[in-house]
């Protein structure tokens, strides 16, 4: 007979998991277990903090469903998300780097053609966007699939819109011939992550606030080249050095020039003032092994 204590519960436990079939799912438990036991000590967890803690995640689940991802946004807003990402997406210096896919990304967004508008009645300041995308050897990728999505000028993405028919600020396209790509849509803003749960309450109690600096979310894919998914900013924004879900890197903020009404770079008139960026995507080729398993991985999605 074990005698159970604070000192013997730790390798205790562990010993149940001797059995377990899945090496992977016995080593991730292993160090969970480990840490979640360190936590504990560490900080002398009492028996009210942990019910606290249970509690809070109980809220985070009851506020969850299938249209709302609170644990995703606690992974999020803790850094994980962003943790993984990085542990995921190493690669060569000069490729594009990986963020945060968050949660409003939307399978089977309408098609559309270089030029057009993928605001389709969007509120805000009409931006023209353009781009490149490239292999890190400087060559174009044509024919790539470009997926774009975007919150609108009050910070709402249209799938936060109860019965919205249709998309709105996200459409999937695909470069030219040299790589190119270009379409209209509208200038981005900084918007508050929803906070009016417990992950809200949590940023609150801890004084921080909700706000993601501008962005313009892309996801981008090609024959040969591994998946990026990734974010373009806005240079100048207030929030980049202290975004919510710790999403900004460096290299993904890009001047958006602010132009008053007049020509646009479609050749068009735009009576009002616009916005236009140009922001060049460098894809990291797939190795042999990872192609085989990239043939088959799909997008985890999710709506907050
Ligand atoms: C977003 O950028 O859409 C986002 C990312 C993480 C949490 C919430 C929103
Ligand atoms: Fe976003």
């Amino acid at each position: 007979m074990q005698n159970v204590d604070e000192d013997t519960i730790t390798q205790i436990v562990l010993a149940r998991h001797a059995n377990a079939a899945d090496g992977r799912l016995r080593q991730i438990m292993t160090n969970l277990v480990q840490h979640l036991h360190s936590f504990a000590r560490d900080v002398e967890l009492t028996e009210e903090e942990w019910f606290k803690g249970i509690q809070f995640l109980a809220d985070v689940g009851h506020i969850t469903d299938d249209k709302r991802q609170e644990f995703i946004l606690l992974s999020d807003t803790l850094g994980l998300s962003m943790l993984v990402t990085a542990l995921n997406n190493r690669k060569p210096k000069g490729c594009t780097e990986s963020t945060v896919f968050g949660p409003f990304f939307v399978e089977d967004a309408p098609e559309y053609k270089n030029g057009d508008n993928v605001a389709n009645g969007a509120k805000g300041e009409s931006c023209f966007v353009s781009g490149k995308v490239t292999g890190l050897d400087g060559k174009a990728v044509a024919d790539a699939r470009i997926e774009v999505w975007q919150a609108d000028s009050d910070g709402f993405y249209d799938v936060q819109y109860e019965g919205l028919a249709g998309s709105q600020g996200r459409g999937m396209l695909r470069s030219q011939a040299d790589g190119t790509f270009h379409f209209r849509s509208i200038t981005a803003e900084s918007y508050p992550i929803p906070h009016d749960g417990p992950v809200g309450r949590m940023l609150q109690a801890l004084g921080r606030h909700p706000w993601r600096p501008a962005h313009l979310h892309f996801m981008i894919e090609a024959p040969g080249y591994e998946r990026l998914i990734t974010h373009v900013f806005r240079s100048g924004d207030e929030y980049l050095n202290s975004d919510a879900v710790f999403g900004v890197r460096s290299s993904l903020i890009v001047d958006w020039d602010h132009h008053e009404a007049g020509q646009a770079p479609d050749g068009s008139e735009s009576a009002t003032p616009f916005s236009s960026l140009d922001f060049t995507f460098v894809l990291n080729r797939l190795n042999a092994n990872a192609a085989a398993g990239a043939a088959t991985s799909k997008v985890v999605s999710a709506t907050a």
